[in-house]
C-alpha cells in the first residue's frame, strides 16, 4: 500500500497507532485526504445511480429519505471508519481485530472487515461494466453521433450496445486493465494530479448541463420532481434503496473509507474532513439530478427508464447545445476517470490483503483480483443480453449484485460498524480520535452511532422484509 499514491509521505506522527513497528505511510495533507477520499465517493453512484433510481422510486420523497440517511447514518458512519482505520492503521479485516483486541472483545469482528472487502469486490465486478459504458460513449460523442439525436434514436443506440456482448466485454475489460495497472503501479502523483482537475472539471460539466436544463423550460418541472416529496410513492423497498445508496455514495462498508482512513495523520480532523467530502459527494448527485431530470420531462422520457437513464437523456442534450460534441467528450471523460478513481479504491482493500497477508508481489495480486473480476463482470455483461431473462427472485445477475452489495451487505456492514464504533471501542478512544471534546457535538456522534443508525438500519431491514410495515 506504500505506494498508494504520490501524495503519501512519511508520517509526522505515529504516536497514535494502536500498533507499533512498522512505521506506516500517511498522506501529505488534509487536501491530500480529501480529493482521494472525494474521488473514491464520487463515480457512478453520483451521475448514473442516483438519477436513475431517483426517477424508479418518485423523485422527492426518495431523495428527502435520501439526504436523512446521509446526514444521519453516513457521515457520522464515515467518521467511524475513518477512526478505526487511523487508530489501528491496518487494512480493514485486521484494523477490526486489533480494535476489538484492543477492547478486550471478540476477535471475530475481523469478519465485519472481511465483508467489507468482499462487497467491495462484487461492487466492482459490475461496476467496470458500467464503466465501460461511459467510456464507450466517449467514442460515440467523438463521433458526432449524438449531433440532433432524436429521443428514439438514443434509446436504440444504448440498446445497440448492451445487446452486445462482446462490445460490452470490451470496454470492460479496458476497465479492469486499467483500473489493475494504476493499482499494481501505485498511483502516481500524475493521476493526483488528474484528480486535482477532475473534481472542479466534472462540475463545470455538470453545471454547465444544469444550464442546458434550465434552457429546456422544463427546469422547475425536473426540480420539483427531485425536491417536492410525494410520500405515496414511497415503498418500503425504496427507503432500504435510499439507505443503500446512502452508504454506496459515501464509499462505506466496502473497506475504501477504513483504508483510506489508515493514512491519515494523527492532527487532520476526521470531523471537518468526512462533512467535507459528504457535502461535495451530495452536490454532485443533486446537480446531476437536476442536469437530468428536465431534459427527461422536456423529451416526454420516462424517469423510470432504469439504469440506461443518463446514456439516453445527455445525448439528447449534447446533440441540441452549442459545442455539444466537445461537451460530450468532456463529460463522458470526466465521468470515466471518476469511475476509475472510486474502482481503485474498491479494488485496493482486497490487493493490499492479499500482499500483506499471503505475501503476494503487488503484480500477482493485481493479476489474480483483475481476472477473478473479469470473470464475475462476465455475467453481468450477460444480463443486459443473453442472461437477460435469467432471473433469480426475479433479479438478472447485475440486479442480484446490486441487491446484494448495495441492500444487504452495506447496511448491514454500517450497522456492525456503528455497534463496533459506539459499543465495543472504549468511549475514550473515541473522544480522542475524533477530538470533538466531550461536548453535545461528540454526544450526538455517539447517539447517531448508539442508537439512530441501529435501530434505523434494523426498522429499515425489518420493514423491507416484511416482518413489520410502517
Ligand atoms: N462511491 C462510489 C460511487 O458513488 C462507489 C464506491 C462504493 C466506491 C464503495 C468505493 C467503495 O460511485
Amino acid at each position: 500500500m506504500s505506494d498508494l499514491t504520490g501524495a503519501i509521505t512519511a508520517p509526522a506522527d505515529d504516536s497514535s497507532a494502536v500498533v507499533t513497528g512498522k512505521k506506516r505511510l500517511q498522506w501529505s495533507s488534509r487536501m491530500a485526504f480529501i480529493l482521494a477520499a472525494a474521488g473514491s465517493a464520487v463515480g457512478l453512484g453520483n451521475i448514473w445511480k442516483f438519477p436513475y433510481i431517483t426517477g424508479e422510486h418518485g423523485g422527492g420523497a426518495f431523495v428527502l429519505v435520501y439526504l436523512a440517511c446521509i446526514l444521519l447514518i453516513g457521515i457520522p458512519v464515515m467518521m467511524a471508519e475513518i477512526m478505526i482505520g487511523r487508530r489501528a492503521q491496518k487494512n480493514p479485516a485486521e484494523a477490526m481485530e486489533t480494535l476489538a483486541l484492543e477492547a478486550k472483545a471478540s476477535r471475530l469482528w475481523k469478519s465485519v472487515g472481511w465483508m467489507g472487502v468482499i462487497c467491495g469486490f462484487l461492487i466492482l465486478s459490475f461496476y467496470t461494466v458500467i464503466a465501460g459504458w461511459a467510456v464507450s460513449y466517449v467514442f460515440t460523442a467523438g463521433s458526432g453521433a449524438f449531433v440532433d439525436i432524436t429521443p428514439d434514436q438514443a434509446g436504440a443506440m444504448f440498446g445497440g450496445m448492451l445487446a452486445d456482448p462482446i462490445r460490452l466485454l470490451s470496454w470492460s475489460t479496458l476497465v479492469v486493465i486499467i483500473t489493475m495497472y494504476i493499482v499494481g503501479r501505485g498511483v502516481n502523483a500524475g493521476l493526483e494530479k488528474a484528480v486535482n482537475f477532475l473534481m472542479p472539471g466534472l462540475l463545470v460539466l455538470i453545471l454547465i448541463m444544469v444550464g442546458y436544463a434550465m434552457s429546456t423550460g422544463h427546469f422547475i418541472e425536473g426540480v420539483e420532481f427531485l425536491f417536492a416529496p410525494d410520500f405515496s410513492k414511497l415503498s418500503t423497498e425504496s427507503v432500504l434503496v435510499a439507505l443503500g445508496h446512502a452508504f454506496f455514495t459515501l464509499s462505506l462498508a466496502s473497506g475504501a473509507i477504513m483504508t483510506y482512513g489508515s493514512y491519515l495523520p494523527k492532527n487532520t480532523s476526521i470531523v471537518k474532513t468526512s462533512m467535507a467530502v459528504g457535502i461535495v459527494d451530495t452536490a454532485v448527485a443533486l446537480l446531476a439530478g437536476m442536469a437530468i431530470f428536465p431534459i427527461v420531462f422536456a423529451y416526454g422520457l420516462e424517469p423510470g427508464a432504469g439504469p440506461g437513464l443518463i446514456f439516453v437523456t445527455l445525448p439528447i442534450a449534447f446533440g441540441q447545445m452549442p459545442f455539444g460534441t466537445l461537451f460530450g467528450v468532456l463529460f463522458f471523460l470526466m465521468l470515466s476517470i471518476a469511475a476509475i478513481t472510486s474502482a481503485i479504491s474498491l479494488i485496493e482493500p482486497a490487493v493490499s490483503w492479499l500482499t500483506e497477508k499471503r505475501q503476494f508481489s503487488r503484480l500477482k495480486a493485481c493479476i489474480t483480483s483483475g481476472l477473478g473480476l473479469w470473470v464475475l463482470g462476465l455475467g453481468t455483461v450477460l444480463s443486459f443480453n443473453a442472461w437477460e431473462n435469467h432471473k433469480l427472485f426475479g433479479k438478472t445477475f447485475f440486479d442480484l449484485m446490486d441487491f446484494l452489495t448495495a441492500n444487504l451487505m452495506m447496511p448491514l456492514g454500517g450497522l456492525c460498524v456503528a455497534i463496533f464504533a459506539a459499543w465495543v471501542i472504549k468511549s475514550k478512544v473515541a473522544e480522542e480520535e475524533l477530538g470533538l471534546g466531550t461536548g453535545l457535538l461528540f454526544k450526538a456522534w455517539q447517539f447517531a452511532m448508539r442508537y439512530l443508525t441501529p435501530v434505523g438500519i434494523v426498522i429499515v431491514f425489518l420493514n423491507a422484509l416484511g416482518v413489520i410495515s410502517l
